[in-house]
């Protein structure tokens, strides 16, 4: 029977990352996959997403801009084919990249389903064969799947989870999504971006309701802007097939209505996989369908740790990885290298949103006294070069210390421009120091220096506010 130190259940960045952080440690270590290395991020969803996303603002950039920017471009068109296919390569390059890095640190890779059957010990069967692993630890690291709601119809040939719409290469001319999460505006982008007909059903009053609530409204104003049809507080009925097309028909303040299209995108979240993954006699506590798992991120039976998306909080690809990374340290006796308490997320949609932090929303409820400040990027030179949309940065700090404690971006480059702020919060950094670093001239970036001098006597390029 072979030995390792570290057996990990799946390769997505958290099992892939935890894998090379214990390699880094000193430990053996295996890493088990049933499907591509990279997992849900690198095979059906981030990076996908973002390959086609980036194809699409390129052509909606030719189609809205190209001839204001005095470039002439004749016989535009997207060829949908071409798209999937650059969108592959990325992929399979992520992929090899990925498994390199693993050969590189000797992380034995082994193809097929794991299995926890005892404490310490990992089984893993290819379908033909099964062998048995011994480990001093076991990192869970198995993620989700798109999670399908009990909608009537929703079975029917057309309808897609993410998956499906990430491995068929076809562009659909009318595509209705059920969900304005993150998934739903990042296809509703795409998709408008390419000039098809996009219907977005969102049950809750907002887009992105679990955004603060100018994120939610300025992104549904931008997907409008695109010609994609918002219907919130929409309680879906069905799905049936219609003179050819599907239909999805839905309530809407009482009232009945429907729209066609030629497939559609249920985008109404991830449930975590966990079945089979660890041996029913071992009884691994869940709640909610999720790992339950301490601070360290130890779950209830000895030795075995659970990360990502199978645990409760946010199922972010980069919180997968800082979480392994905290969990394989706390295996190896180490204090975590990573800070958890500040989760950046991103959503790719035009222009970028990024938030970081407290929102404005939550401080109310925390009873937290804040001053939130916006500088909008309308007097910003490389957003009038850009030709981009209304933008925004706004900064959330502690009334009294004027310490950072939130930021929220809607402009382009906000998902690098986070970086700098969420360094700012970690580090307890007040709007005012925020404001007298010198940002270079012209970037997007300056716009972090207008907004935070809003909290001291007012932004350059803004319009003084009256005196309170
Ligand atoms: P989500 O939880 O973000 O959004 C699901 C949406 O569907 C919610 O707004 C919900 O109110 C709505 N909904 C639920 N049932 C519905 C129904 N029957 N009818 C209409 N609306 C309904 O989940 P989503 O978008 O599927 O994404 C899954 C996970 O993947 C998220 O946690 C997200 O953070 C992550 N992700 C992250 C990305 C990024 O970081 N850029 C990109 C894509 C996904």
């Amino acid at each position: 029977m072979e030995t390792f130190d570290l057996v990990v259940i799946g390769s997505g960045p958290g099992g892939y990352v935890g894998a090379i952080r214990a390699a880094q440690l000193g430990f053996t270590v295996a890493i088990i996959e049933k499907g591509e290395i990279g997992g849900t991020c690198l095979n059906r969803g981030c990076m996908p997403t973002k390959a086609l996303l980036h194809s699409a603002e390129l052509y909606k950039e030719a189609k809205d801009n190209f001839a204001t920017m005095g470039v002439e471009c004749e016989g535009l068109a997207y060829n949908a084919a071409a798209m999937y296919a650059r969108k592959n390569e990325v992929v399979q390059q992520l992929n090899s990249g990925v498994e390199q890095l693993l050969k590189a640190n000797k992380i034995a890779i082994y193809n097929g389903t794991g299995r926890v059957v005892a404490v310490g010990k990992v089984e893993v069967s290819t379908g033909e064969e099964t062998r048995l692993l011994a480990t001093k630890h076991i990192l869970l690291a198995t993620g989700s799947k798109p999670a399908m709601p009990p909608i009537p119809g929703s079975n029917l040939p057309g309808v897609f989870t993410s998956d499906e719409m990430l491995a068929n290469a076809t562009i659909h001319p009318r595509l209705a999504i059920i969900g304005a999460g993150v998934i739903g505006v990042e296809f509703a982008s795409l998709y408008a971006a390419l000039g098809a007909q996009v219907h977005l059903i969102e049950a809750a009053p907002r887009a992105l309701p679990a955004m603060g609530r100018e994120v939610g409204q300025s992104v549904a104003m931008a997907l409008k802007k695109d010609g994609v049809a918002l219907y919130t507080g929409a309680m879906v009925q069905g799905i049936k097939q219609q003179n050819g097309a599907l239909q999805c028909s839905f309530t809407q303040k009482e009232e009945e209505k429907t729209v066609d299209a030629d497939a559609i995108l249920v985008a109404t979240g991830r449930k975590p996989v966990l079945e089979n993954v660890v041996a029913e006699e071992l009884a691994l506590q869940t709640q909610n369908g999720f790992v339950q798992v301490d601070a360290h991120f130890c779950t209830n039976i000895a030795g075995v740790y659970a990360v990502g998306d199978i645990v409760a909080g946010m199922q972010l690809a980069h919180l997968a990885s800082a979480q392994a990374e905290v969990a394989v340290e706390h295996m190896a006796g180490k204090t975590p290298s990573k800070n958890l308490s500040l989760v950046p997320a991103c959503i790719y949609a035009r222009p970028e949103v990024a938030v970081v932090g407290l929102t404005e929303e939550a401080a109310a409820e925390q009873g937290i006294a804040i001053t939130a400040n916006k500088f909008t990027l309308a007097a910003n030179g490389r957003t009038l070069i850009a030709g981009a949309g209304r933008s925004y940065i706004k900064l959330i700090a502690q009334q009294q210390t004027g310490k950072l404690l939130g930021a929220e971006l809607i402009c382009p480059r906000a998902t690098d421009l986070i970086n700098p702020l969420t360094l700012a919060i970690a580090n307890g950094l007040t709007t005012a120091q925020l404001g007298e670093i010198i940002y270079p001239h012209p970037t997007f970036g300056e716009a972090i220096g207008e907004a935070a001098a809003i909290f001291g006597d007012g932004a350059i390029h803004a319009a003084p506010r009256p005196k309170r």
